[in-house]
């Protein structure tokens, strides 16, 4: 597996390689088995091309008073997670070598961004959009793998690739859970004892909510909504952000669930620490 730190190595790495196509996976580093099923999906989607994986902690998409300094940083672990789940190379570039210091120009996306975590994160799709523009154009893949865990993400993601006519095949991964359910993140490394037992309300509210409503017992949004606002709040600490029932597509708030694709967004602080997670349904005939 080659570690290209350099545009230009990672060019040169490309280059030498001639004829093959890549599969990207993009990262912020601090690997758990949610990002390391992506390599393996990737293997396992696209046996024939070269896996990139990158690791960056992109800091464009982080606000002001967010965790880009105390961001875990543990590159060596993932360097050896990476080899061990077949990546190619890794492309770890520093913060200087992938922004100029006067960067005047970004990517801004209008429509998906603004609400659910946009909502409290402003300008963090527009860095996520950015950063990912650039890594597509750096590595030039002809497919990338990003997790459903960050629902709203995949669906910006997919608006970049068709309003920016990446030609680019975007695959999504299922979320991995810990045994109890609770969806993998770097940042439950950020969640107490106490914290950390009661997280796990997240997945199990979603997840009855949704077969309440595929059971046809809870018949309107608003009733599953108030459900998952009951069940998730009889957790003492937590404290919701949002709760949301959105098309899968356009993440709309959904008033009726005739002929809908519902999606089960949730975000929930635990202390200081913001979890989300989602859950889907198969489609829903009137
Ligand atoms: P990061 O949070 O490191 O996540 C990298 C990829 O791993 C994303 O596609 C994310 O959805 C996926 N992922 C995270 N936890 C997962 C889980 N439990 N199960 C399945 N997949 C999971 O998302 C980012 O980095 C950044 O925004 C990035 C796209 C790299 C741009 O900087």
């Amino acid at each position: 597996m080659e570690v290209l730190q350099s545009k230009q190595d990672l060019r040169n790495w490309i280059r030498d390689r001639r004829g093959r196509e890549r599969t990207l996976v993009p990262t912020m580093g601090a690997l758990h088995r949610g990002h390391t099923s992506l390599i393996d999906l990737a293997r396992e989607t696209t046996p024939e091309n070269d896996i990139v994986a990158t690791i960056f902690v992109n800091p464009t998409q982080f606000g002001p008073n967010e965790d880009f300094d105390s961001y875990p940083r543990q590159l060596e672990d993932d360097l050896a997670l990476c080899e061990t789940h077949g990546a190619s190379a890794v492309f770890t570039p520093a913060a200087g070598e992938m922004y100029e210091k006067d960067a005047s120009i970004s990517i801004h996306e209008s429509a998906l961004s603004h609400r659910l975590c946009g909502a409290s994160r402003p300008g963090h799709f527009d860095g996520v959009c950015t950063v990912v523009a650039k890594l597509f154009l750096l590595t030039q893949p002809s497919t990338a793998l990003f997790g459903e865990k960050d629902f709203q993400q995949l669906a910006v993601l997919r608006r970049l690739v068709r309003d920016l006519d990446f030609p680019i095949e975007i695959i999504p991964g299922p979320t991995v859970r810990d045994a109890d359910g609770l969806a993998m993140s770097s940042r439950n490394a950020y969640l107490s004892e106490e914290e950390r037992a009661h997280a796990p309300i997240i997945f199990a509210a979603l997840s009855r909510v949704a077969r309440g409503i595929a059971e046809g017992r809870l018949e309107s949004p608003l009733e599953a909504v108030a459900e998952l606002t009951r069940e998730i709040e009889s957790a003492p600490p937590a404290r919701i952000d949002y709760l949301e029932i959105v098309d899968s597509i356009t993440l709309e708030a959904l008033t009726d669930f005739k002929n809908t694709t519902p999606r089960l967004l949730a975000a929930v602080f635990f202390g200081q620490t913001r979890l989300i997670d989602n859950v889907g349904l198969p489609a829903l005939n009137a």
